[in-house]
């Protein structure tokens, strides 16, 4: 007999029914036969048949039982079942329809009905399958084209920053460092995979609105002018301007664009206040002061490390969300 074709279980305590459905379906079908509930769940969990012809009134165990118990497993809740019986009342027909099956013939049943009835409900078990089966293929494709752009987007990203490092040498580093911190203190916080993706984005980007300013005033040692001072803290908003028009998932162009908000309103360019400044700006602020002073700059030396991280201790709650202090003083102290 060829395993091509389906396998169908027999479930009846009467012999004389057994027989008679045998050979009913002996020839198109490969059969398997179960005398009683307990039988048919032991026969179902290891060959898993494509459908099940199930009496319902068996001593010990009845087919309603039986198809509760093959609903509740992954593992055959996917057969097929028809419930045979002589009971024809509707709230026996509704019963069995509750509990999953897909069809019910009652007794004495005509030869060709059962035929006719077993294969419309195996053309129908396959063509979901094939339908299950096609879906799954669309979402690996779907997940791995998804996969590609985001990979795509990430390379850009990475050029564009590098342009802006290219003309500012001293701050070269600077955004990949102020991403890593960033993305460490957000995981410690508890932030979830989304938001960490777009804290890293917005670090490697946060200062690319730099391109806009001269050279001679970005690497020009000494102290800055007034008016120097002026025209670096348009950065930000030369940031969101780039970034706000790359088609993305994540908000990373608005992130840049608050880094330098302080908590309590001091900040530029709106002066945002406390929670008007999103949890993910607000870290990337301290990952941003933490990382420039303990690095080199035209107009001074390091400053280290410790030095950088009394700064944002002194101006907990001040200028920086305490949780966010609290958390880089947690990462740098180990
Ligand atoms: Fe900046
Ligand atoms: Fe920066």
């Amino acid at each position: 007999m060829s395993v091509d074709k389906p396998l169908v279980l027999i479930v009846d305590d009467n012999s004389t029914n057994i027989d008679v459905l045998v050979n009913t379906l002996k020839h198109d079908y490969r059969l398997g036969v179960a005398k009683s509930g307990t039988k048919a769940l032991e026969y179902a969990s290891k060959y898993i048949p494509d459908l099940i012809l199930l009496d319902i009134m068996m001593p010990e165990m009845n087919g309603y039982e039986v198809c509760a118990n093959l609903k509740s497993s992954t593992h055959t809740q996917g057969i097929a079942i028809i419930f045979l019986t002589a009971m024809s009342d509707a709230s026996n027909k509704t019963k069995g329809f509750e509990l999953g099956a897909v069809d019910y013939i009652t007794k004495p049943f005509h030869v060709a009905e059962v035929k006719a009835r077993v294969q419309t409900h195996l053309s129908l078990k396959k063509m979901k399958e094939e339908v299950n089966a096609q879906n799954l293929i669309l979402e690996e494709r779907i997940q791995e084209k998804t996969a590609q752009i985001q990979e795509m987007l990430k390379a850009t990203i990475q050029a564009m920053a590098l342009i802006g490092e290219t003309r500012d040498p001293y701050t070269a580093g600077h955004q990949q460092r102020v991403a890593k911190f960033a993305c460490d203190v957000a995981h410690i916080m508890g932030l979830s995979e989304n938001q960490i993706t777009t804290i890293n984005f917005a670090g490697i980007l946060h200062d690319i609105g730099k391109i806009r300013i001269p050279v001679s005033i970005l690497n020009r040692p000494g102290k800055l002018l007034y008016a120097e001072f002026d025209l670096i803290k348009v950065h930000s908003e030369t940031s969101y301007e780039l970034l706000k028009n790359i088609p993305s998932p994540w908000p990373f162009a608005k992130i840049a664009l608050q880094h330098h908000e302080r908590l309590d309103g001091s900040g530029y360019p709106h002066k945002l206040k406390g929670d008007e400044i999103l949890i993910e700006s607000r870290i990337l602020a301290v990952a941003d002061v933490i990382e420039a002073m303990s690095s080199h700059r035209p107009y001074r030396p390091a400053l280290g490390i410790e030095t950088a991280l009394e700064e944002i201790q002194k101006n907990r709650g001040k200028f920086f969300d305490p949780d966010v202090v609290d958390a880089f003083i947690n990462y740098f102290s180990k």
